[in-house]
């Protein structure tokens, strides 16, 4: 299969002249409860969607999503269920990890946290300076990037205190974080899936320290989100503000629980549910679609497409839409934590790449800064362009359409190039002549033919990004199925850490630094020198 599409790849007809049928644009895109998926923009044919949905049939990719869905073990070298879909199965049955309902405890901890959520945004409880004015979530990785995300993409429904991060080591992230907040009116939750995290306990301890300052009880004002209750406990956090969650949810698929508390106290339990219940439907569209018509599944066959056999390294994930300002971030660790490996699930070498490079910035400002290396760089990049049908600010409805515009005009760009001879007409028109013209002309050619897919969605409600979000995690773990791997362990990051570890005696002023790799050990000089 792999094979046959290598060779289409090779014969592959120009994208633009793939539109001289009309009906491209229907036949190449999928709809679905509000979002629309199009990939017409691509060199994808039917013969080669056929082929791609192929792949698909071939890695079982039915039996493996209803084996997640069902809560087997499919994150085979943790030994672990994989069930972020439980966090948000509002409406649906039991589901089974080691012969119990796991349904009643995940209700159990929403309606927790929708009670503490509640008692904060009421002012029922307070800090020791009066009601809470502002949220500290501390939290690196998955225990940070969703909530970060959601709570910038979710500004417009946020009415209860201020959010803050702080997930870097680095002081600098905690020093700017804490600066001109009031430690008297400030709940800190400390977010931490093992609660061993060197960056998250550091920051913890700090931020305690500081609260101790001022306030006469800090654990008072603490609050802990982990699956570790024994650290939580050694921490002081007493169990009533203590949200636990099971080792089936993976940090990067884990907002839609616990860790999206912080959320939950910008939005409302209301407007939290609602995002559930968009992530919900996504599953049921996921689950119940055929696998031609399923949107989860079309953004996986057109990744493969992209990066396993035309080989692009990268994909560009570019939202016209401000709030969704860290949304590349977030995909970033979702799709390279998942699926950035080289072995299958039982430990096989993998014989093509797996995993793109990320990465992205939402328009108009990429288009100043990486976007002429898209148009006219060696490179193909595929960009996944998103945008909403719909601003939330009525008064800047003309920004809005301005954004529209934009969006379509760089898809529409990337699409149809411009030609040496258009460009040549242009620059003689100006009066350029000889070699002069020639030069200028082929500075402006644009090569066009490069892929893009558009995501469009009515409005960025929070229904419609727990759509988005859990589309995005339903094509990680089909790109995943496709390639054989593992998609929820995370073993590559386990060495550095180590690392880490080990060397941060030896980086303290007068350690002995002998059994340091002289690599290191030459920078380490290098930095007491400097210091
Ligand atoms: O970076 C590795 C990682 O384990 C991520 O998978 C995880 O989201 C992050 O660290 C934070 O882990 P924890 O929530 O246990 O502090």
């Amino acid at each position: 299969m792999w094979d046959k599409l290598k060779a289409q790849k090779a014969q592959a007809p120009k994208i633009v002249d793939l539109f001289q049928s009309s009906d491209r644009p229907n036949q190449f895109s999928i709809s679905a409860d509000g979002l629309h998926f199009d990939f017409a923009k691509t060199d994808i044919t039917e013969d080669c969607w056929a082929d791609l949905l192929g792949l698909a049939e071939a890695a079982d990719l039915a039996k493996w999503r209803d084996a997640m869905f069902a809560g087997e073990k499919i994150n085979v070298t943790e030994n672990r269920a994989v069930l972020h879909t439980a966090l948000r199965n509002l409406d649906g049955g039991a589901v089974y990890v080691d012969g119990q309902d796991v349904m009643p405890g995940v209700k159990d901890v929403l309606a927790k946290m929708a009670q503490f959520a509640d008692a904060v945004r009421s002012g029922a409880f307070r800090g020791q300076g009066g009601a809470i004015t502002d949220v500290v979530n501390i939290g690196i990785g998955g225990s940070d990037l969703g909530p970060v995300m959601a709570t910038i993409a979710l500004k417009p429904y946020a009415d209860g205190p201020r959010t803050h991060f702080i997930s870097n080591v680095d002081g600098a992230d905690l020093a700017d974080t804490l600066d001109g907040l009031n430690p008297e009116t400030t709940l800190v939750l400390v977010a931490s899936k093992t609660f061993t995290t060197q960056e998250t306990m550091m920051n913890a301890e700090s931020v305690r320290a500081w609260m101790a300052q001022s306030v006469q009880d800090p654990a008072a004002q603490f609050a802990a989100i982990s699956t570790n209750l024994d650290a939580t406990a050694d921490f002081g956090i007493p169990a009533d503000r203590v949200f636990d969650f099971e080792d089936w949810v993976g940090g990067r698929y884990s907002m839609w629980g616990p860790i999206g508390l912080s959320i939950m106290l910008a939005i409302g339990s209301n407007d939290f549910n609602a995002f559930l219940r968009g992530a919900q439907a996504m599953d049921q569209h996921f689950l119940t679609a055929d696998l031609g018509e399923n949107m989860p599944v079309a953004l996986a066959l057109v990744g493969i497409w992209h990066h396993q056999v035309h080989g692009y390294a990268t994909r560009a994930v570019l939202p016209y839409e401000q709030r969704l300002l860290r949304f590349p971030a977030y995909l970033q660790q979702m799709e390279m934590e998942s699926n950035g490996k080289s072995v299958t699930r039982d430990g096989q070498a993998v014989d093509q790449t797996v995993g793109p490079i990320v990465w992205g910035e939402p328009g108009t400002n990429g288009q100043h800064a990486f976007y002429q290396l898209i148009h006219q760089g060696k490179q193909v990049v595929p960009c996944e362009f998103m945008v909403g049908a719909e601003g939330h600010d009525p008064e800047l409805e003309h920004h809005h359409k301005a954004i529209l515009a934009n969006c379509l005009a760089q898809s529409e760009a990337l699409l149809l190039g411009r030609s040496y001879e258009v460009a040549r007409d242009r620059m003689a028109a100006k009066g350029y002549e000889g070699t002069e013209l020639e030069a200028h002309a082929m500075q402006r050619v644009f090569p066009g033919n490069r892929p893009s897919t558009t995501l469009i969605y009515a409005k960025l409600t929070p229904y419609v990004l727990g759509q988005i979000v859990a589309l995005y995690e339903h094509r990680v773990f089909v790109e995943g199925v496709i390639m054989g791997i593992n998609s929820y362990d995370q073993w590559g990051v386990e060495l550095g850490k180590e690392l880490a570890n080990k060397l941060l005696p030896a980086v303290e002023a007068g350690a002995d630094l002998n059994d340091v790799h002289p690599a290191t050990r030459a920078l380490i000089d290098r930095i007491n020198a400097s210091g």
